[in-house]
């Protein structure tokens, strides 16, 4: 199955219910060496006249290796029949395994940065910004210690979208 080349504009979708609820890989790297992990946190929307994505990752995640070395990373989007997968990316860390091996993930290395066949919707982002939340920058204490009192603070990357690929 292919890919066709979409456009912001023309892509109908709700970026709420798309990352929320459905989940996304984000996946980073190289044919010698990627990862990719589910998240559900994120946006999608326009800054400095880019349209562009933003994602938040714990520095406790392989994938933020791969983040930090490259500097273009992909989201994936799935329909409902590959949950599981995603729950598997989003369980198990690429330190301890290979999980395109384990899930059967199909990875593609002809964009600048990795995605999966499988996905239905795929953004190529280049990174334009990165930022780690900070303790005394939340309005709401309590906001802090329910996040973050176990698992470090999220990094925030926003990367313009370069490509839009829609499954045909
Ligand atoms: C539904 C779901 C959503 C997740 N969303 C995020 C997220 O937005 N940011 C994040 O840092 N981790 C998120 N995670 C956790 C990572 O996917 C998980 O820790 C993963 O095992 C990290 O893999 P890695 O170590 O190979 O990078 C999510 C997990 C699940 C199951």
């Amino acid at each position: 199955m292919s890919f066709r080349k979409s456009n912001a504009e023309q892509l109908l979708v709700n970026p709420f219910t798309l990352i929320n609820k459905d989940w996304m890989l984000v996946a980073a790297g190289n044919k010698q060496s990627h990862n990719a992990m589910t998240a559900s946190w994120g946006a999608l929307g326009e800054i400095w006249n880019y349209y562009t994505s933003t994602i938040y990752v714990r520095p406790e995640r392989y994938t933020l290796e791969f983040l930090d070395r490259e500097e273009y990373y992909s989201l994936c989007f799935f329909d409902e029949t590959h949950r599981k997968t995603l729950g598997f990316y989003g369980s198990h860390s690429g330190r301890d395994c290979d999980k395109d091996k384990e899930t059967g993930l199909t990875p593609v290395f002809d964009q600048k940065a990795p995605y999966y066949e499988e996905a239905k919707l795929v953004l190529i982002c280049r990174k334009l910004y990165t930022q780690s939340f900070e303790e005394k920058a939340f309005i709401n204490a309590d906001l802090y210690t329910k996040n973050y009192s176990k698992d470090g603070l999220h990094r925030m990357f926003i990367g313009e979208i370069c490509e839009i690929l829609v499954k045909e």
